[in-house]
């Protein structure tokens, strides 16, 4: 029976919550290739009970206290399974979590450079690192956010201070059709009027067309307005189409407005060799949105934005309060997050990144994610042989779309099948109009051996439902 008796608990209780805790994530981590993603019970009463739970005045006792825990985990979606194909996943490593730890625990203020320079300075190398990685000039400044939303509003904000200052109502951005509902939720609360966002329209149904973008912000100078902004996409969340970035980057810059790339789930692929030439063209952007907790597996709450130009940055963020003044930082030294970002206080997320790229390299990485794009051109060259799935376009990064032959309701039915195994989950999308299954490869626990299984799964429902 162990009780924890004060905040920071003696030496025999630090370490019996440790071990306690410590086996719960050895459990997940060691035997992590036998997730299974779906097939857990939803877990109806325990959302009842824990619903109407409320802390005691007591001390808990702590194997109970996990108890609950662990049984919190034996419900629901796994979606850090390696089976998990249906949505853009992350995988929650284990060494960001312990980074994560140590941040916490620590608690070192690094909003403003001075209290703790070092932190900073270790954040600010793998900032550093990412806008090199994008061949951004001396100038970029990246910033740690909690996902890609937080990054896009960061990017917006920026966008709509350099050109558009104080008339946000007159505003106007410019996305395609499979832009993240993000950008949209972006522009509004940066004050952008929800009729400002102009969808435009796209090549081949999947990349927004440069020429419909030029169209809609001479119409919209025309009109007086205030073009501020084009979003292109380094991978669309739908299909994982890669908009052509460098077309308009090139727009962007004769038309005198930023252009902005949302590559929460393809910026990765930069590592890699084949993601850099598909992302050609990223280098020119204002700035990127990237999701270290999609293509980087991290934890949840990773997100990044790079600028081009930092002072854009601090235009829009920096802002000064008397209770400060102690601590004026000097941004051409180390930055001082607050001022570059929406937050003040705020977690030291540099270490979630930083203690991975040291403790496994970054070559880990690049290989995982090439691992994916082989898995990704196995599965399209299995379907494509498969008598009757069709594979809609050829997947830019590490989602393919595909339709069984018949109507909605066949997509639906055999997405069902696969998923009903519980192995692996696909999902299934609105391309043209007409449902289609979506098979999305990005967890570094996903093999060879999953990408197969959902393949032979696939066939077998499709053959009990359409013949063939
Ligand atoms: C392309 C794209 N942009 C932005 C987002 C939003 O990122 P987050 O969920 O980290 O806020 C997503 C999330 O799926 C995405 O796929």
């Amino acid at each position: 029976m162990v009780t924890i008796t004060a905040f920071d608990p003696p030496a025999d209780q630090t370490s019996a919550l440790l071990a306690e805790v410590g086996a719960i994530v050895e459990q997940l981590v060691v035997h992590a290739a036998d997730r299974r993603v779906l097939g857990h019970p939803r877990g109806d009463d325990l959302v009842a009970t824990l619903r109407e739970d409320r802390p005691d005045e007591l001390p808990g006792e702590l194997h109970d206290v996990l108890g609950t825990l662990q049984a919190v985990l034996a419900t629901g979606v796994d979606n850090a399974a390696p089976g998990e194909l249906a949505y853009i996943p992350g995988s929650g490593l284990l060494t960001a979590a312990l980074g994560e730890l140590i941040a916490n625990v620590s608690n070192r203020y690094t909003g403003l450079a001075g209290f703790t320079p070092a932190a900073v300075a270790l954040e600010q190398s793998v900032l550093r690192w990412l806008t090199e990685l994008f061949d951004l000039p001396e100038r970029a400044q990246g910033v740690l956010l909690s996902g890609g939303s937080a990054a896009n509003l960061s990017a917006l904000v920026a966008a709509r201070e350099k050109h558009a200052g104080g008339r946000a109502d007159r505003a106007t951005v410019y996305v395609g059709e499979h832009a993240h509902a993000s950008v949209r939720k972006a522009a509004r609360i940066a004050g952008i009027p929800g009729a400002n966002v102009r969808v435009c329209g796209s090549l081949d149904g999947a990349r927004l067309d440069p020429e419909a973008v030029r169209v809609a912000i001479k119409q919209d100078l025309a009109d007086d307005l205030i073009p501020i902004a084009i979003v292109g996409a380094a991978g669309t969340t739908n299909a994982g189409a890669i908009d052509p970035l460098g077309q308009l980057a090139h727009l962007a810059r004769e038309l005198g407005v930023w252009f902005h790339v949302d590559a929460a789930y393809g910026g990765f692929f930069q590592l890699t060799a084949r993601g850099r030439q598909r992302l050609a063209g990223i280098e020119l952007a204002d700035s990127i949105t990237l999701d270290p907790h999609k293509s980087l597996f991290l934890p949840f709450g990773t997100g990044a934005l790079l600028v081009r130009e930092r002072d854009d940055l601090a235009r829009a963020f920096a802002e000064d309060a008397d209770y400060l003044r102690d601590h004026a930082g000097d941004l051409d030294a180390l930055p001082d997050f607050s001022s570059i970002t929406p937050e003040l206080s705020r977690a030291w997320r540099g270490l979630r990144l930083w203690l991975p790229l040291q403790l496994h390299g970054v070559a880990a990485f690049r290989d995982a994610l090439d691992a994916t794009l082989d898995l990704t051109a196995m599965a399209v060259e299995r379907l494509d042989a498969g008598p009757n799935i069709e594979v809609i376009g050829h997947p830019d990064l590490s989602i393919v779309t595909f339709r069984v032959d018949g109507d909605d309701s066949d997509q639906d039915a055999v997405l069902a099948a696969v998923n009903a195994d519980g192995r692996v989950r696909l999902s299934s999308t609105v391309i043209d109009g007409r449902v289609a299954l979506r098979l999305a490869i990005l967890s570094h626990r996903t093999t060879e051996e999953t990408v197969d299984l959902a393949l032979r799964l696939l066939a077998s429902a499709a053959h009990e439902r359409v013949g063939i």
